[in-house]
């Protein structure tokens, strides 16, 4: 019974890690790269979201409560769960080792994330360019966020390959080799969007 439980419950994390945690990261930083075209922009779209229709049910059912149970078990898996490391080859091994630390890298950088924009909007900071603007021109939080934003999209794109592997969608050696290169596309695309959106709040270009 107890077994059977543990199963459903990685089932549910492997899938929370695509729909919404995923699709919320992506959407997320399409959102953030309206900077690029100008502070107007980036205000109008930043506005737009959080003005949405019960946007704070949303947010905690779409986002907060999806990343804390994917983030509760997740460390319960690196640290405690018996990880059975040997059961791939010499570069999924260290893929494998990846996922786990880039896991903990992303929950360092989003709780620090959360705790410097939604918290400080929450007590009354106005939720602008200028506020990210402020953050990200200060050097030491420039390479930390390029760090955190790495790690994530890491996390999502590697994630993405196991969960499709995982759920039976990619079985034999050739689809796999497929959905390796996809998801090495998809981890260049999003990280290209992040860091590009970076570089506009901390240089101005
Ligand atoms: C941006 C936030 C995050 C996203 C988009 C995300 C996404 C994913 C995805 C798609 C998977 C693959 C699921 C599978 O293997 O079937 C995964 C696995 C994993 N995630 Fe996350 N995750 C995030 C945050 C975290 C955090 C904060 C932790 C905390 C340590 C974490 C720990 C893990 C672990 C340990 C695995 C491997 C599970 C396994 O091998 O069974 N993740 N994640």
């Amino acid at each position: 019974m107890a077994e059977h439980r543990e199963y459903f419950y990685r089932r549910l994390h492997s899938l929370l890690g695509v729909v919404p945690i995923g699709l919320f990261l992506i959407n997320h930083l399409v959102v953030n790269h309206f900077a690029v075209y100008g502070e107007e922009s980036f205000n109008k779209a930043a506005s737009f979201m959080h003005n949405l229709p019960f946007v704070l049910a949303l947010e905690i059912f779409v986002i907060y409560l999806p990343i804390l149970f994917h983030a509760i078990l997740g460390v319960y898996i690196v640290f405690v769960a018996k990880n059975n490391v040997r059961r791939y080859g010499f570069f999924r091994n260290w893929l494998f080792y990846l996922q786990r630390i880039t896991g903990i890298i992303t929950l360092v950088f989003i709780a620090w994330h959360v705790f410097e924009t939604r918290v400080q909007v929450a007590l009354g900071a106005s939720l602008d360019y200028s506020l990210m603007e402020g953050i990200l021109t200060n050097p030491v939080m420039f390479w930390f966020y390029v760090i955190g934003v790495l790690s994530a999209v890491f996390h999502f794109s590697n994630g993405l390959w196991g969960f499709l592997v995982s759920w039976g969608f990619a079985q034999s050696p050739r689809s796999q080799k497929i959905v390796t290169y996809a998801t090495l596309l998809v981890f260049l695309v999003v990280s290209y969007i992040g860091i590009r959106t970076l570089i506009t709040f901390a240089y101005g270009v």
